[in-house]
């Protein structure tokens, strides 16, 4: 929940898509966020599905933590302001990664 809470922290949602993505208290289990999926056996984060929501901004090296993760897409949004993270290349076992038109700078 930290590491998403500061990856929301780096990201720019004009639109508020990722509005469930809080502290408050209806929104406490970060399981139930939009885009969130845990694993039913660990409850850890196995799957980012945040592909097409109009985010920019950065993403944070936070990411890295969610050391589960199994599927990670931020296609069709605009990263504009970052390069594709090397950190990526640090999720273990990660099987799924989509970051088509995600608008990285090159
Ligand atoms: C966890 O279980 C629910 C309900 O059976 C299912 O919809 C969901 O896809 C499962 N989550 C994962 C990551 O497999
Ligand atoms: C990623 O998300 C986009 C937008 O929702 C979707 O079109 C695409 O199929 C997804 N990619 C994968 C690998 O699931
Ligand atoms: C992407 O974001 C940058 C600023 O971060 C902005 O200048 C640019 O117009 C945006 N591109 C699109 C296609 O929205």
């Amino acid at each position: 929940m930290q590491a998403l809470l500061a990856f929301k922290l780096g990201l720019v949602d004009d639109d508020n898509r990722l509005l469930s993505w809080g502290r408050e208290v209806q929104n406490k289990d970060c399981c139930q966020w939009d885009g969130v999926y845990c694993s039913n056996h660990t409850g850890h984060v196995v799957k980012l599905d945040i592909g097409d929501q109009s985010l920019q901004g950065t993403i944070s090296p936070k990411l890295v933590e969610l050391q589960d993760l199994e599927y990670l897409n931020l296609s069709f949004n605009n990263f504009s302001r970052s390069q594709i993270p090397n950190f990526i290349g640090s999720l273990k076992i990660l099987r799924y990664l989509d970051l088509s038109s995600a608008k990285f700078w090159r």
